[in-house]
């Protein structure tokens, strides 16, 4: 009820003909018809058709597409033959007493049509517009489900929501802080968090048993449909918590806004792979299960092999998998194609094999292997005639992680709109750097699940890490904490930190840890990641009310933008002598 209107636009069925009513809204789409004007009115509930006479309304010649209006007029029922059954207004229509003009709207930079196609930079330049689409507002109402539900939950379960700062001392998770330069100490830096991890921790020291929060992340890394520089986690922590108890929390939140958004209820508990068998099976942490086409372990069959490739691979203590593909059209230059996947991907080659009609294989490598080989191969790969085989000899991981990428890219879900939730657990506590040097492979913070192993072996060492996967996207992360401050310096040590370095940046943390800090588990997953599979689209961007560009640029309000040398100057900095050059280039 407003002076502008008092029915929603969208709302408006057949019980309320007869009525008189004003809704406002935007002029959707327009068309005249034998001397009258059909006029699409558009407001946040949905669309209803008004009929406007333009001899007795004077305003109805100015009506132009996104002017915004209020209509004042007679619910009436459509005549027979012009009824729209797709629109919940599709029986009525409100024929027109007055229209007033509340603002009107100049032509529009494209046509706010969900059919049809506008290029990104404009969308974003426009979002204002953007957001007008039924699309993009069913995305921020999606969003929206989702974010109550998950919050509604975990009041349930006992959580306390509680707001981290977001000016602070770095923290480490793997990618590029943002910084900010400090006025007040001029020289020195906040960084945004990339995770609320270490003041979570603290809250659980501080005796707050069950935290989460809707928490904004920032890491300077390369854009990507499913990364941006800032976006959203829900974060979670529980003290007394292992792993189990953390799942189950989790769970039921993702259960709660599938059903917010979707309206299904999801079958629990989700399916758990430890991290081995995933790799083993699919090639990838990050498995979509909405399709097989697994990788197979063919050493046994070529133990005995003369082909060179094979032989090479097993002497050197590699190992020879394959994958079924299904039948496909596979032209020499596909074969190609996805040869150099496979070496992009770190393999020496790929050897591809088409199941022919007789059993036999067509294949460049077929006449190194011999009969009892080649059945082998198609009854281990469940060959049917057409099918497209790959097999890659290579070490362990470089073999498994190039049919899993193979396998992400041929492999198709049968329905698009099914929900493939999973966990991993079981996770390496380290991994390999490029340069040979070893990282975390969650974060530092990740309790080892055998100390010794850890100290003698770190290559072998499994951590209590886990992370839930949607449709082969990384939802979320999490672990169990270390929360023995000598633990978290042998930790350290292994990463490489030396005690001084770990002093001077996490000295703070370390002495919290000799505080009576609870065990403690945690979790976080990222809400526009979760959105985007739920609204089945191809981007974060499409979730997020205003994204930045692949390039890290707003193009609505050109940021980041160049400062003033006043500004600069209060914060104690000055532009390389380069970098000034460079803006000053036309
Ligand atoms: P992690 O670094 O795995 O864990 O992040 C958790 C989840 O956040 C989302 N995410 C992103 N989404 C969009 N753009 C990005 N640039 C981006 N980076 C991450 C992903 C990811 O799975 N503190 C730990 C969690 C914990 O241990 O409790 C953490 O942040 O969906
Ligand atoms: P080559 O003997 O190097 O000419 O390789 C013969 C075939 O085996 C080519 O199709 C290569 O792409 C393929 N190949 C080579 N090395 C490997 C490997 N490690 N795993 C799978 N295929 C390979």
């Amino acid at each position: 009820m407003s002076q502008y209107r008092d029915t929603a636009a969208g709302s408006i069925g057949v019980e309320t003909v007869g009525a008189s009513v004003k809704v406002a809204g935007w002029v959707a789409r327009r068309r005249d018809h034998g001397g009258v004007a059909f006029v699409d009115v558009r407001d946040a509930s949905g669309l209803v058709q008004v009929v406007a006479d333009p001899d007795e309304i004077d305003t109805v010649a100015d009506l132009r597409m996104e002017f915004c209006v209020s209509v004042t007029g007679e619910v009436r029922p459509r005549p027979d033959g012009t009824t729209n059954p797709d629109l919940p207004t599709g029986m009525i229509e409100i024929g027109a007493q007055s229209i007033e003009i509340l603002s009107p709207a100049e032509a529009l930079p494209f046509m706010l049509d969900d059919r049809v196609e506008v290029d990104e930079r404009v969308r974003l330049e426009y979002r204002y517009l953007d957001l007008r689409r039924s699309t993009m507002a069913a995305n921020l109402a999606a969003r929206s489900k989702a974010t109550a539900a998950i919050r509604r939950t975990l009041e349930d379960l006992g959580f306390l929501e509680v707001e981290t700062p977001t000016l602070v001392a770095s923290t480490p998770e793997g990618a590029r802080d943002m910084l900010v330069p400090s006025r007040l100490r001029e020289g020195h830096f906040y960084a945004l968090p990339q995770s609320p991890q270490l003041f979570k921790q603290l809250l659980m020291i501080s005796g707050v048993e069950r935290y989460f929060q809707i928490a904004r992340c920032y890491r300077d890394e390369d854009l990507r449909s499913d990364r941006q520089l800032e976006f959203t986690q829900l974060d979670l922590e529980g003290s007394f918590w292992g792993q189990d108890e953390v799942l189950d929390a989790i769970e039921q939140t993702l259960v709660a806004a599938t059903e917010a958004v979707r309206g299904v209820r999801l079958i629990e508990p989700f399916p758990r792979f430890t991290w081995q068998e995933v790799m083993d099976r699919y090639g990838t942490d990050k498995p979509d299960i909405r399709f097989g086409m697994e990788v197979v372990d063919l050493v046994e069959l070529f133990a005995e092999s003369d082909f060179g490739v094979f032989k090479g691979a097993l002497e050197s203590g590699g190992v020879i998998r394959g994958i079924n593909t299904g039948r496909r059209e596979f032209p020499r230059s596909r074969a190609d194609e996805l040869t150099e996947v496979a070496k992009a991907n770190g393999a020496k080659g790929l050897v591809w094999m088409v199941v022919n009609d007789d059993r036999t294989l067509r294949s460049p490598v077929a006449k190194f292997l011999n009969e009892e080989e080649i059945t082998g191969i198609i009854d281990r790969l469940e060959g049917q005639p057409g099918d497209v085989l790959l097999l890659v000899a290579d070490r362990w991981k470089t073999a498994v992680t190039v049919l899993g990428t193979l396998r992400a890219m041929l492999g198709r879900p049968d329905d698009h709109d099914q929900l493939a939730f999973l966990w991993v657990t079981d996770f390496p506590m380290f991994e390999e750097e490029d340069d040979g040097s070893i990282t975390f492979s969650h974060h530092p913070f990740t309790t080892p699940q055998d100390v010794d192993v850890m100290a003698t072996d770190p290559e072998k060492a499994l951590s209590k890490a886990y992370d839930a996967v949607l449709n082969g996207v990384e939802l979320g992360s999490g672990s169990v904490r270390i929360h023995d401050p000598a633990l978290q310096r042998r930790v350290f040590e292994i990463l490489g930190i030396d005690a001084e370095t770990a002093e001077r940046m996490f000295g703070w943390f370390l002495r919290a840890l000799r505080y009576g800090p609870p065990p403690h588990a945690g979790f976080a997953f990222g809400i526009d990641r979760l959105v985007m599979i739920l609204q089945n689209v191809e981007s974060i961007r499409e979730v997020i009310p205003f994204p930045k560009t692949q390039s890290g640029m707003d193009p609505l309000t050109g940021s980041p933008t160049i400062v003033e040398d006043t500004q600069l100057a209060e914060l104690g900095l000055t532009l390389r002598p380069e970098t000034r050059t460079r803006l000053e280039e036309p």
